[in-house]
């Protein structure tokens, strides 16, 4: 059975033209920097970011922790959104890679501010306390939904970091999805961030690797860490080819996805036994609420009819578009949740 795969953006599979593009691909050994091919994905991102440097990683998770090891020592301290993908989704590993600790705070949608921030930050001259050293944002917002961090509160959340001498580090694996939608320039996002973390096996279908944006000094860094952590890779061009692909084939079909996202959730928003913020889908996530019947039997039902979807949070769906979604493809999924919640 073909399944309607709406579980995330990260079960796309690689096209005959991207699969073409990582056979043709020039490579040599990248534990030397010796592969043309990564050498020529890092130069791309980091002048996209408009930063100095870039490191291809093998995951968003090995990027952002990467990142936050390079900006910390242990003890210290953290502070990001209490449903961010740091503190639900990578393992513990502030903790067990880096010996920090994450402060999390109660953002609205994902959003953290600065009034809540302050306050959190701790005193230079409480010794007994963990140091304040990074504040995280996570862009969009993979469990508020997709969301785009307004780029004001980032400016702000900026203006805060320097006022206390702290750097700030961007979990951008889905920030195209944000500057597609947006128009706002990766480097104009990239301009506020110490660091940043962009995945190009999301929405961008590439099937694997991340990238760290950074200063050369932070990345010179980041490379140390990277083959301590046993992230060295070797002739990997054949993957950084599928990553050049993305970016120059399919980050413009974002697009798509936010619209197809955007078609479900209103056909969503009219079924009688369904709950759903429809403000909050501003990309490709979509979260509802079923009513009267449980997440569980909904996953069943959509499952046994050839739809998959995933859980949320407790109580919550959550359906993610992608490139691999067509519009009958949405179509018939509103066909066959309207049967069971409407
Ligand atoms: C917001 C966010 N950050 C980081 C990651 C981690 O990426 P990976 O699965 O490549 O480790 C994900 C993965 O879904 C994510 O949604």
């Amino acid at each position: 059975m073909k399944f309607i795969d709406l579980r995330s953006d990260t079960v796309t599979k690689p096209s005959d033209e991207m699969r073409k593009m990582m056979y043709e691909a020039e490579v040599g050994d990248d534990v030397y920097k010796e592969d043309p091919t990564v050498n020529k994905l890092e130069e791309y991102v980091a002048e996209r970011f408009g930063k100095e440097a870039a490191l291809f990683v093998p995951s968003g998770t090995m990027g952002n922790q990467i990142c936050l090891n390079v900006h910390t020592n242990p003890g210290d301290e953290v502070i990001c959104d209490k449903e961010s993908h740091i503190f639900w989704y990578e393992s513990g590993s502030p903790a067990a890679l880096s010996g920090i600790q994450l402060a999390v705070l109660d953002g609205k949608n994902g959003v953290i501010t600065p009034e809540q921030v302050e306050p959190m930050i701790r005193p230079e001259s409480a010794y007994y306390m963990p140091r304040t050293k990074l504040i995280e944002v996570e862009n969009t917002h993979n469990r508020a939904g997709g969301i785009i961090h307004p780029i004001e509160n980032i400016a702000d959340l900026r203006t805060l970091a320097d006022k206390h001498g702290l750097k700030l580090h961007l979990d951008g694996a889905r920030i195209w999805n944000a500057h597609i939608e947006t128009g706002i320039s990766l480097a104009e996002y990239g301009k506020y961030f110490e660091s940043a973390s962009v995945c190009l096996s999301k929405g961008l279908g590439a099937p694997v690797g991340s990238v760290i944006v950074g200063s050369k000094e932070f990345v010179t860094e980041a490379f140390r860490v990277r083959k301590g952590w046993g992230g060295g890779m070797r002739q990997v061009g054949v993957m950084a080819a599928a990553g050049i692909y993305a970016l120059r084939h399919n980050l413009s079909k974002l697009k798509d996805d936010h619209r197809n996202a955007k078609t479900l959730a209103e056909a969503l928003a009219n079924m009688k036994n369904v709950e759903i913020d429809i403000d909050t889908v501003q990309t490709n996530i979509i979260m509802f609420k079923p009513v009267g019947i449980s997440v569980e039997d909904v996953l069943a039902k959509t499952r046994e009819a050839g739809v998959l979807l995933s859980v949320g949070a407790v109580g919550v769906i959550r359906i993610v578009t992608h490139i691999d979604i067509s519009k009958n493809d949405i179509q018939e999924t509103i066909n066959i949740l309207s049967k069971i919640l409407d």
